[in-house]
């Protein structure tokens, strides 16, 4: 056990861009609970503020750089006030532009990357101790997953759990194999381990994170004879489902080209494994997709779709588009267009192609004008959201089980999940943590609202 300090300081992280900075905030401040850290609601006043960031797209940083104003203010009043706030960038902007922060925001004490954030408490407290910038944003040879303790007594409902971080596949437009690294893939006992202990934590629901999750392959757990071997997504996800407690599997975010057989027929045979799917395309132009480097075509997607959908019939699907890469055409443009009315997706996220330094497309000579891509994202996201709100209309008079996660809104209220992710509230009282029927009433929003239909514990 470590030695647990009063919990007598203050940090406030702040989390931009996906679920494995959510789950890499999670672990900062678990690193740093027993130095004496409390999570803080906000920077006011706070003796530690990290800003853990996203590089993925433009505005992303942007936003970085106007917190770290912000913060500039309330580190001066601390000071005038005699205190200390150390300041810490974290994330993928802080891999990408190392001691550039530094030098274009002063008040940055400590700039590290993802891969370095396990020897945070260190860095702390050379910045403390000494003042001057510590910058790390090193790729080192031991994993940080051997060095972070173990998870905290408490988890949410809905837990986060990294299995897998960098990417091998790039793609011409991201800077995630830049910022995040080679693929790794942790190893499945330690990943079983973790399961285990979120679910003592009150855990009902697991999602296995990684840029490119089915791409996961970590060593298996030695058989009885010894011997080792790998494991794929699937066997990963077969192993997590005989956990007992747990009620829930989801997995994001995954590559077309890494759908294999395994994890096919997991979506079909085992029940914890969530009928969502979050299945990026990018686009349905066949030479978009090639001049992205996604090594898959349009119709290579359509027919991985019919795999999954001939598994699991209610798959509800959900991806990401790029509209306005360099030289789409409208008549490119259109065949994403035609993809999703033939797909059709329950979500999805649509945005204008962002040239990112460093990366192949940007230094493309044919970029869309600003215009176009605005027109071509206003139409897709008009497509998108009309099927969103098909999807969920469809729900309504349906019994769905629901993982109630939090308290709503209103008192008397739940707030929770249904398998194909969709939020639902309901009147409910103690039932967090529980899989409950609800009968659904309405679409509100992008949620929906039900009526709990009989009082718990019907299989997920
Ligand atoms: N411009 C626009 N969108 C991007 N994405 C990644 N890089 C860029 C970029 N340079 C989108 C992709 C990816 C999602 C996480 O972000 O659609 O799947
Ligand atoms: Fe980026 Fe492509 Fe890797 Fe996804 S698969 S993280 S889009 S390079």
């Amino acid at each position: 056990m470590q030695p647990v300090a009063a919990m007598t300081k203050r940090l406030f992280i702040k989390t931009y861009g996906c679920q494995m900075n959510v789950y890499d905030s999670a672990r900062m401040a678990e690193l740093m609970a027993p130095l004496g850290y409390a999570p803080a609601e906000t920077a006011n006043g706070a003796d530690l503020v990290i800003l853990n960031t996203c590089h993925i797209r433009e505005k992303a940083a942007e936003k970085v750089y106007s917190e770290l104003g912000t913060i500039r203010r309330l580190k001066r009043a601390k000071e005038r006030l005699g205190g200390r706030m150390v300041v810490a960038v974290a994330g993928c902007v802080a891999q990408a532009e190392g001691a550039e922060i530094i030098a274009r925001a002063p008040v940055v004490d400590i700039v590290f990357g993802p891969q370095a954030y396990h020897r945070l408490t260190e860095m702390v407290a050379r910045a403390t101790r000494a003042g001057g910038a510590v910058l790390d944003t090193s790729f080192p040879a031991e994993p940080k997953f051997d060095h972070l303790p173990q998870r905290a007594a408490d988890a949410p409902v809905s837990a986060l759990l990294t299995i897998q971080e960098g990417c091998d596949k790039f793609c011409t437009f991201c800077v995630v194999p830049y910022t995040r690294g080679a693929e790794f893939s942790r190893p499945a006992a330690e990943i079983v381990a973790e399961a285990a202990l979120l679910i003592a934590a009150g855990a009902r629901e697991i999602t296995l994170l990684g840029q490119n999750v089915n791409a996961y392959h970590g060593a298996a757990p030695p058989d009885k004879a010894g011997a080792g071997g790998e494991w794929g997504l699937g066997k990963l996800i077969g192993a997590l489902a005989d956990l007992p407690g747990l009620e829930r599997i989801r997995y994001t975010t995954s590559h077309p080209c890494d759908v294999d057989d395994d994890l096919i027929a997991a979506h079909k045979n085992i029940g914890a494994l969530m009928p969502f799917l979050h299945l990026p395309v990018q686009s349905g132009s066949d030479r978009m997709l090639a001049a992205m480097n996604r090594r898959h075509t349009a119709d290579d997607y359509r027919r991985t779709v019919v795999r999954l959908r001939h598994a699991r019939p209610d798959l509800a699907l959900s991806s990401d588009f790029i509209v306005g890469f360099p030289g789409e055409t409208e008549t490119e443009f259109r065949k994403t267009v035609d993809l999703v009315e033939e797909i059709g997706f329950a979500q999805a996220f649509s945005f204008k192609y962002s040239p990112r330094p460093g990366t192949p497309a940007a230094a493309a000579g044919d970029q869309v004008p600003e215009v176009i891509k605005s027109e071509r994202l206003a139409e897709l996201q008009a497509l998108l959201r009309r099927q969103q709100r098909d999807f969920n209309e469809a729900s309504v008079g349906r019994v769905l089980p629901v993982l109630f996660e939090r308290p709503g809104r209103h008192p008397g209220q739940l707030v929770g999940r249904s398998p194909y992710l969709q939020s639902i509230h309901a009147a409910a009282d103690d039932m967090i943590g529980s899989v409950v029927p609800v009968r659904i009433g309405a679409v509100e929003g992008s949620s929906l609202a039900g009526t709990v239909v009989a009082d718990r514990g019907i299989p997920a």
